[in-house]
């Protein structure tokens, strides 16, 4: 408005409005006051405290029927002023409506039971300061808050009515009767229906009422008279917040058990959650470290290979076992433990046609004992060669370990010599793992290399940096030698790589031969890598029944002694147990640091029985005892704490016994290893 305007603009008379109340019928009053006492006595409303006193609001009291509406403050947010969270969320995040039915159902029964209890009602008048000093401003609902403007020097009395328990100031005009003398309280749902307004959004905590009350016929003869105050002494403090009604008990313990499984159920999702993430981040498995939960399912999808499926047991039972090689299939097989694959068919495809095929297989001789999880792929390839009555090529990568873990020192240099060294007495292990001497080849890359140099070139220049150092996290702070190496760990699998162990010189179909590499998945990546460039190095491809790509047969990694994350290492003399060890090693480590998943008390275990999916002594047992019935049994008793097996002590002195008698036998095979044999298996010379 602009000024001019406005100086002529004459002031409006502001109008007076007037609301005429019209007087409910004596059951809706009678009604509103038994509902206002129960929903503080079921929500344990603190309607004592200053802050409460707008606990009760009548907001609309209709003519045309027995309907009341009013509603109740609970307080901010999910109800402050209750003894209970009335206003849970739901799953929107919006109020639960099933919390705001129970809420309605137990004030309407509470409701229902005082009428049938038929409680007087005391009607007194005292003045207001008398009475707020009396009890409190409690009394009031939203509306009496503030005092009336004094019109008159002496203000009127005020009218209060006396329940049970309850003292509250009522509207002058309204009668009330006893509250037998109502027939029923009925609360309205529906639409319109009242509800508990919170969750996320909520500023504040609400209950709206709707309700009916239908009186007696003959109510209007029963009303209540004017009586005397009420004394103090009969009044239940009402400061408290409590709840005192069996109904908000009831709804009380309702609520808790549910808002327990509600925090119990993010609780568990919340666990999940962190365990998932726990594990996602923690399983590394590469060829330099295998940490955290391993989860084969996952790390199979993760690689690309294909899990070794029951059909394709029969068929390696078929070619195998049937053909009469081997006496059974290796109990790697039959427990799953090599357990995942990359073209095994076609290799087998091979075998039922009399087609030759290579094995290639390797070790990095880090130290010089060897430890339980190394025997794994050598004992798998033992009786694969046996199976196929094939020849093997065993890859000794003293060069990696040098380069991963070499050592100069001013005085002697590199330590390049002590691998070369160690390739010889690891040599020893393997040799004593029973290949055949005649269609074996055991060589070290700082020997051989050359005769794998075409091969080894080829690879380098059909890969690039970058991809080596995607698949292997090698940067530019890498020595170019470690970038340089899986391509010599490569080479192995192509035939060609041996001239002269597998007769291509002479022979040069022999380039086709079909090569499987048994190992644990953590050299997967080196054979991914091996197998995208493999055509490049095969000179007619279609020949190759693979293309020139390896195939392979992966095995889980023998768990250390800790528990079952990651995999055994030889840097950790604690977490493994070494093929050197003596009995007395063997049987100390076992008993005191192989993890129990048996139970922390006998009783329990007796009760519950052992957890043998995280129990290390029944896990090795899955690995190195060779009776399928016995170990069933030990599952079973151990697993249930019952029978000759159901205790750790029991299980770990089996245990001890198995591993004593194979590290007994293969230290006896190890000893039969001099130095002239370890010769003759490294000499190169025809295998076929
Ligand atoms: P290396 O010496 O780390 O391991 C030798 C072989 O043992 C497997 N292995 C295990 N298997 C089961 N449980 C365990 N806890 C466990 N620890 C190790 C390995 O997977 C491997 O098969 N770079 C390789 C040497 C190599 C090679 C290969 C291995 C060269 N060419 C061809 C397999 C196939 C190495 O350092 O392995």
């Amino acid at each position: 408005m602009s000024e001019a305007k406005a100086e002529i603009a004459t002031p409006k008379k502001k109008v007076e409005r007037k609301i005429s109340k019209p007087i409910p019928p004596p059951a809706v009053s009678t009604a509103l006051l038994i509902l206002r006492g129960t929903i503080a006595g079921i929500t344990g409303c603190s309607i004592g405290n200053e802050t409460a006193a707008s606990l009760m609001q009548p907001s609309f009291v209709k003519d045309k029927g027995p309907t009341g509406k009013f509603s109740v403050g609970l307080g901010k947010r999910n109800g402050s002023l209750c003894e209970l969270d009335v206003g849970m969320e739901g799953d929107d995040g919006d109020a639960d409506k099933e919390t705001a039915a129970a809420l309605l159902d137990a004030i309407e029964k509470a409701a229902n039971r005082i009428i049938a209890e038929d409680l007087s009602v005391v009607r007194f008048q005292m003045t207001r300061e008398e009475a707020v000093a009396k009890y409190g401003n409690v009394i009031f609902d939203q509306s009496q808050q503030k005092p009336p403007k004094k019109k008159k020097d002496v203000p009127p009395p005020l009218d209060l009515v006396y329940i049970e328990g309850l003292v509250l100031a009522v509207s002058p005009g309204p009668t009330f009767s006893s509250t037998g003398q109502v027939k029923s309280i009925e609360l309205q749902r529906g639409n319109y229906m009242s509800c508990v307004t919170a969750g996320k959004k909520a500023r504040k905590c609400e209950i709206g009422i709707k309700f009916k009350a239908t009186g007696l016929e003959d109510s209007s003869s029963t009303l209540t008279e004017l009586g005397e105050p009420v004394s103090m002494d009969v009044i239940e403090p009402l400061t408290a917040s409590k709840i005192r009604l069996q109904e908000g008990n009831d709804f009380a313990l309702v609520q808790q058990t549910k808002q327990m499984l509600i925090n119990k159920d993010k609780e568990s999702k919340a666990n999940e959650a962190t365990e998932k993430k726990r594990d996602e981040e923690e399983m590394v498995v590469d060829p330099f470290s295998v940490q955290g939960k391993i989860d084969y399912t996952k790390l199979v999808k993760n690689f690309g290979s294909k899990v070794i499926e029951p059909e394709l047991l029969q068929r390696l039972y078929d070619v195998t076992v049937k053909r009469g090689t081997v006496p059974y299939l290796h109990r790697f097989l039959r427990r799953n433990i090599f357990f995942s694959h990359r073209d095994l068919e076609a290799i087998l495809d091979q075998v039922e046609k009399n087609q030759p095929i290579f094995l290639y297989t390797g070790r990095g001789p880090s130290s010089s004992a060897m430890h339980l999880g190394h025997l794994v792929p050598f004992l798998m390839t033992q009786w694969l060669q046996q199976a196929f009555n094939c020849p093997l090529v065993i890859q000794m990568t003293d060069d990696e370990k040098f380069l991963f873990k070499g050592e100069y020192t001013e005085n002697a240099g590199y330590n390049l010599d002590y691998y070369a060294n160690l390739t010889v007495e690891n040599a020893r292990d393997i040799i004593a793992c029973g290949f055949d001497p005649d269609k074996t080849f055991i060589f070290s890359d700082l020997d051989y290399v050359g005769q794998m140099y075409p091969n080894i070139c080829k690879i380098w220049k059909s890969v690039t940096t970058n991809t080596v150092n995607g698949i292997f996290g090698f940067d530019g702070s890498s020595n170019i030698g470690k970038i340089a190496f899986p391509a010599i760990q490569a080479a192995p699998s192509f035939a060609s790589s041996f001239p002269v162990a597998l007769n291509v010189r002479n022979d040069p179909s022999k380039d086709n031969m079909a090569c499987l590499i048994p190992c644990a998945i953590d050299q997967d990546p080196y054979f991914r890598m091996t197998r995208d460039v493999a055509h490049k190095l095969i000179i007619n491809q279609n020949e190759h029944p693979l293309r020139g790509k390896p195939a392979l047969i992966h095995s889980k990694f023998f768990p250390p002694l800790q528990g079952a994350m990651g995999k055994m290492s030889s840097s950790d003399e604690n977490s493994a147990i070494f093929l050197t060890d003596t009995h007395e090693q063997i049987e100390k480590k076992i008993k005191e640091h192989a993890f129990s998943g048996g139970q922390d008390t006998k009783k329990l275990q007796q009760e519950l029985g052992a957890n043998l999916e995280v129990d290390v002594s029944y896990q090795w047992l899955r690995f190195f005892m060779e009776d399928d019935d016995e170990l069933e049994r030990i599952g079973k008793e151990y697993g249930s704490g019952t029978g000759e097996f159901w205790s750790t002590g029991i299980v770990k002195a089996k245990l001890v016994d198995v591993l004593k008698n194979i590290v007994t036998e293969h230290q006896a095979r190890r000893k039969e290893v001099s130095d002239e044999v370890v010769k003759a298996w490294m000499k190169e010379r025809c295998l076929l």
